[in-house]
């Protein structure tokens, strides 16, 4: 990777997991307009159905964390909470055609493995009583190894789950004190071994670097003792600062935070590390075994993405977000929960559903998003292709996305992209800096400059 290429296009721009970015949605939006977008969802594509949970409790708060979660609740204010998604459930079921069948099931958070796991039961036989699984459904879980015991492994196999991402963050017991996290309740290298045991595939580790306390060495040293655990992929995120929005982020700058040349440096040796031990590079910070269903999609150019990460074409539907501040990703639109979840709670003990913000794509979005999304994750985007899944030309589909050879031509003159006829590939190097190639096709961009973090 060429360091001085990197440094020249590390600016900021949307990290595009939704198309337009969640900066465009717009509040105000009601429960019976949410209704009409989950009904015309039945006549789109994809047919199948995503589901993602969102779980709002952590025991601890971690000071670095990005996500949307509070400190872990009493038990009532649990209960209310699962009883409301329940409620969601049932009430979202009413409107989709039952015939379409569960590809896959994420649960996020905060930090859903530690809440008591009969609650996740419930929730599970609540999708279960009303849905047809695929045969490989993909249920999937974000664990926090701090409060995850082998017989949780067992209980979240039983309750259907086939994948579990770990939060390793640091391997470092000094450094997750510095950043205010619960270490590791039992080695890392010990639970996958058994969730391997389990059936369990897709098992992932997520990393950070860029915090307090860690140096390039030391990040070295951490990717390393990852491999040895063998994960089939592993996610090395660079440390997001946004003390503006998260004020606890704060408190991490008194321990000093490792510089952009650093945190290149920690990406490099990483992203080194990783390839020469065999891991294929997905995306900007992604990694699979080159047997993983994420590497296969690569080579066959049919990987996908929403918010919740990487999936294979096949396996991704349109989702349907469940609890506070959860999105749906339906064909035709966004639709994003109350952000809070006491609000969320009272919300649908009165009406059954709780949207708040939403954006509806016309459809030059829609190609928008088609084009983004195959040059974000496959690095291959054939204007033929999308021209033929939208039953229209090619040049039609350039016209929509302003398409001008001019504009890449700087990334074509740094050996990262290459026009070939209707076909605009993407090399390997070009993929570190991927979205801002995908700017390029991006005819909002404008309208939102200035309201993104840097790629690193
Ligand atoms: C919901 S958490 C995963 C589950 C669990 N809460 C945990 O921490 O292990 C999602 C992931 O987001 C990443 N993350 C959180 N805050 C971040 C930040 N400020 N910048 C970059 N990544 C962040 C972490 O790697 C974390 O594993
Ligand atoms: S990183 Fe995970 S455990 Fe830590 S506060 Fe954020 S969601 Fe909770």
């Amino acid at each position: 990777m060429n360091l001085e290429i990197f440094k020249k296009y590390n600016k900021p721009g949307p990290r595009y997991t939704s198309y337009p970015p969640a900066t465009f949605f717009q509040g105000g939006f009601t429960a019976d307009a949410y209704i009409v977008q989950i009904e015309r969802s039945n006549q789109d594509e994809p047919q199948n159905l995503s589901f993602y949970v969102h779980i709002p409790f952590c025991p601890r708060l971690c000071h670095f964390c990005g996500c949307n979660t509070g400190v872990s609740q009493k038990e009532e204010v649990i209960r209310r909470y699962v009883d409301a998604i329940i409620k969601e459930i049932k009430t979202v079921s009413q409107y989709i055609d039952p015939s379409r069948k569960v590809s896959q099931i994420h649960w996020g958070g905060g930090t859903p493995n530690s809440i008591d796991l009969s609650y996740v039961e419930e929730i599970m036989a609540a999708f279960s009583e009303r849905y047809e699984f695929l045969d490989d459904a993909e249920v999937a879980m974000e664990c926090h190894p701090a409060y995850l015991d082998f017989a949780d492994i067992d209980k979240l196999a039983n309750a259907g789950f086939n994948r579990i991402s770990l939060g390793v963050q640091d391997f470092d017991s000094k450094i997750l004190k510095l950043v205010n996290r619960a270490p590791s309740k039992h080695p890392i290298d010990e639970l996958v071994r058994y969730m391997h045991e389990k059936g369990f595939r897709g098992i992932n580790l997520d990393l950070i670097y860029g915090l307090p306390g860690q140096t390039p060495e030391s990040f070295v040293k951490n990717v390393e003792q990852a491999i040895e655990v063998s994960p089939d992929r592993l996610a090395t995120f660079s440390y997001a600062h946004v003390p503006w929005v998260k004020a606890a982020q704060k408190i991490l700058e008194k321990h000093g935070l490792p510089g952009p040349d650093e945190k290149l440096r920690m990406f490099q040796n990483g992203h080194n590390l990783l390839t020469e031990a065999g891991y294929v590079a997905i995306g900007m910070d992604h990694y699979a075994k080159a047997d993983d269903d994420l590497s296969i999609a690569l080579k066959n150019k049919t990987l996908h993405r929403n918010f919740q990460g990487y999936a294979t074409r096949k396996t991704t539907g349109q989702v349907y977000g469940f609890g506070s501040s959860s999105i749906s990703q339906l064909w035709g639109s966004y639709v994003q929960n109350i952000k809070t979840y006491p609000e969320y709670i009272e919300v649908i003990e009165k009406q059954g559903l709780a949207p708040d913000k939403a954006y509806i794509l016309k459809q030059d979005e829609q190609i928008t998003r088609e084009v983004i999304t195959e040059i974000m994750c496959n690095g291959e985007m054939d204007f033929e292709n999308v021209g033929s899944r939208f039953k229209t030309s090619a040049d039609q589909i350039k016209e929509v996305v302003k398409f001008s050879a001019e504009k890449l031509q700087e990334f074509i003159d740094d050996n990262l992209v290459a026009i070939k006829g209707n076909k605009v590939e993407v090399f390997r190097e070009g993929f570190f800096i991927v979205r801002n190639i995908a700017m390029t096709f991006d005819p909002l961009l404008k309208e939102t400059e200035g309201m993104y973090s840097k790629t690193i």
